[in-house]
């Protein structure tokens, strides 16, 4: 199984990014994680819809080829960053490659709340008819990683034996999902 990764984060250090890396790791028995490049994307111009450059085009086709997205995503300013949902709205135009792609949301932040604010967002960006995924429901499912300087180590990887246990889980769940296709 195939599963493309978008990391709402740029910072070569991110948390986010380490939770992407240790999935890969973990995981890679069961699934083929690769992370998509969305640094590259231009800002979405509906102007530029039916002549996209390539990188909008070459995303495209790698989600449509994935059999399930995985987005990992700091929270900013309450919401998710700017750089996700400019990914998020070029997904959701010209061929709609994410109509019901099974998607599974995780957030890991330094401080209490793990991104709840970005993840309750993101689950209604992902409900628009543009896009309309399909996501695991909430309840016992939310991947809310939070006082990350105390659950990664010192080579970015999360080593908090509770929340890779309840990762599993979930992933699991997900993997279910992902199959129902
Ligand atoms: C943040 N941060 C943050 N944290 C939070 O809990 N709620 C918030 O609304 C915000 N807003 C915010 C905006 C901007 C522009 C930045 C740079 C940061 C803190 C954020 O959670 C923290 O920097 C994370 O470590 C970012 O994730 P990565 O880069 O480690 O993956």
């Amino acid at each position: 199984m195939k599963i493309t990764a978008l990391v709402g984060s740029l910072r070569k250090d991110s948390y986010n990014l380490q939770l992407v890396k240790t999935m890969q790791e973990r995981y890679k028995s069961q699934f083929e994680l690769q992370i998509a490049d969305i640094r590259s994307l231009p800002h979405y111009d509906q102007d530029d819809e039916n002549n996209a450059v390539d990188a909008v085009t070459s995303f495209h086709k790698q989600i449509a080829q994935a059999d399930g997205v995985l987005i990992v995503t700091p929270e900013y300013n309450w919401s998710i960053p700017g750089v996700l949902k400019n990914a998020l709205d070029w997904l959701s135009r010209m061929d709609r490659v994410m109509q019901s792609k099974p998607v599974l949301t995780a957030g890991v932040s330094p401080f209490m709340l793990g991104t709840v604010r970005a993840q309750l967002h993101l689950r209604e960006i992902l409900a628009s008819p543009g896009i309309s995924a399909r996501i695991l429901p909430p309840g016992g499912n939310e991947l809310l990683i939070n006082f990350a300087g105390q659950k990664f180590n010192e080579v970015g990887r999360l080593v908090d034996e509770t929340t890779l246990s309840f990762l599993d889980g979930v992933v699991q769940k997900y993997m279910d999902l992902a199959r129902q296709s």
